[in-house]
């Protein structure tokens, strides 16, 4: 990809904020800022300046017209667990059959199931795996990413995981962030001896993955038959010596006080949130923690979907990510998230497109550099054909409508 270019005849140039917007949140994220008929100037790889046609410069640089064609901003996917060894189809069938998520986890399938595979696999062909995922979403326009362990489940199979998105991290041309989740469900040999797993993970992988400069953040599966509150907070602390601040899954099976233990603990985002009340949506709003909705799973798992629209409604910003993982989310398509957000979790597309954009940054601490079009940013964007409408968008569901990335 060129260093230095200018993209002049853009029909639609959408997503500017001034470089203080972190997030959108409340009434904020129904607005999207446009301009028609635009040019934009990138130089080495960012945004040095965008506008009206009639303003754009007459330089030597190299000119790309995209004839009337829409420009956004890259999506970010704030929530993916995109290193795996084998899909879960024959556990798709069984929940065809009757059974639940939690019926086939509690006989040590799902997450069990795909660490046993995942411990067997060698790091080179999961790197392969991984990066062929990671290439299909960035051609959807993934234009920024968060990879997460947590099908280790064993020192070693953890850093293995975290070994292959260091590789995926140096080898992709996009920004990724590393997300340890030793804390995704207890191995079977630690079913009746949880103090054992979790000092597992504080005293052995942690440290480990500090040494290697693993990770970035700390998740914990923070929910119903899998970490409790307690257990979560004793991790969290953890790894907070390890200066690792926390992304964590809550309040995907019932009401666990996983948004409470996230907002304590600092937490960058809490993702999931199928199940929330006032109280959780009162304590996020005096928070800097991002709620992070997953229609993706709701879907596949026929649970219900996060309440978006309350949260907009009571004035919280809303981020959307795929969730992509074998279990619960096998899709990275974002632009079919943005429909279901739309369809189920009561978002307006132009909200939904900011929990993709900005927001979506803003949950992988990378606000400063995606998620808008502002001078200053990294050059990665999403052109589209023109449409009648933003609305327009999402109405056309489980399409990709990159036409090109740019990044
Ligand atoms: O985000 N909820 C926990 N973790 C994943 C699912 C993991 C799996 O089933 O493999 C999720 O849904
Ligand atoms: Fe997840």
């Amino acid at each position: 990809m060129l260093k230095n270019y200018i993209i002049t005849n853009i029909g639609q140039l959408m997503g500017i904020l001034p470089k203080e917007t972190l997030l959108l949140k409340g009434e904020e994220m129904g607005h999207i800022n446009v301009l028609h008929n635009a040019f934009i100037e990138v130089e080495d790889r960012k945004i040095k300046s965008f506008g009206l046609m009639e303003n754009c410069p007459e330089t030597e640089s190299h000119l790309v017209n995209i004839h009337g064609d829409w420009l956004i901003p890259g999506f970010v996917d704030s929530h993916t667990h995109m290193v795996f060894a084998n899909s879960r189809h024959n556990e798709y069938v069984m929940r065809l059959q009757g059974k639940t998520y939690e019926d086939i986890a509690a006989e040590g399938g799902g997450i069990l199931n795909s660490a046993k595979k995942l411990q067997s696999m060698d790091e080179d062909t999961l790197y392969k795996k991984a990066h062929k995922f990671a290439e299909e979403a960035i051609a959807g326009g993934t234009l920024a990413l968060e990879i997460k362990s947590g099908y280790g489940l064993s020192v070693e199979s953890e850093l293995k995981m975290l070994r292959v998105v260091k590789r995926l991290k140096n080898d992709l041309p996009i920004s990724i962030k590393a997300t340890f989740l030793g804390a995704h469900a207890f191995p079977s040999e630690f079913k009746s001896n949880h103090q054992g797993y979790i000092d597992l993970i504080i005293k052995e992988m942690l440290p480990s993955i500090a040494n290697e400069q693993l990770a970035d953040y700390i998740d914990v599966f923070c929910d119903k038959g899998f970490f409790s509150v307690d257990e979560t907070s004793q991790i969290l602390s953890a790894a907070a010596a390890f200066g690792l601040q926390p992304k964590i899954h809550g309040n995907e099976l019932g009401l666990t006080g996983g948004v409470q233990t996230a907002v304590d603990n600092n937490a960058l985002s809490v993702d999931h949130l199928e199940h929330i009340s006032d109280v959780e949506i009162n304590y996020l709003l005096n928070s800097n923690t991002m709620p992070v909705i997953l229609p993706g799973s709701s879907f596949f798992l026929k649970i219900p979907y996060a309440p978006g629209r309350s949260m907009i409604d009571a004035g919280l910003p809303v981020c959307i990510a795929s969730d992509f993982n074998p279990g619960s989310s096998p899709h990275h398509n974002l632009w079919f998230t943005w429909s279901l957000a739309c369809l189920y979790n009561g978002l307006l597309p132009a909200e939904a497109f900011n929990a993709l954009t900005i927001n979506g940054a803003y949950a992988l601490g990378l606000s400063n550099s995606h998620g808008s079009i502002t001078e200053g940013k990294k050059a990665c964007f999403i052109s589209t054909r023109p449409f009648e409408s933003i609305n327009e968008i999402p109405y056309w569901f489980a399409q990709n409508h990159a036409k090109k990335v740019w990044y």
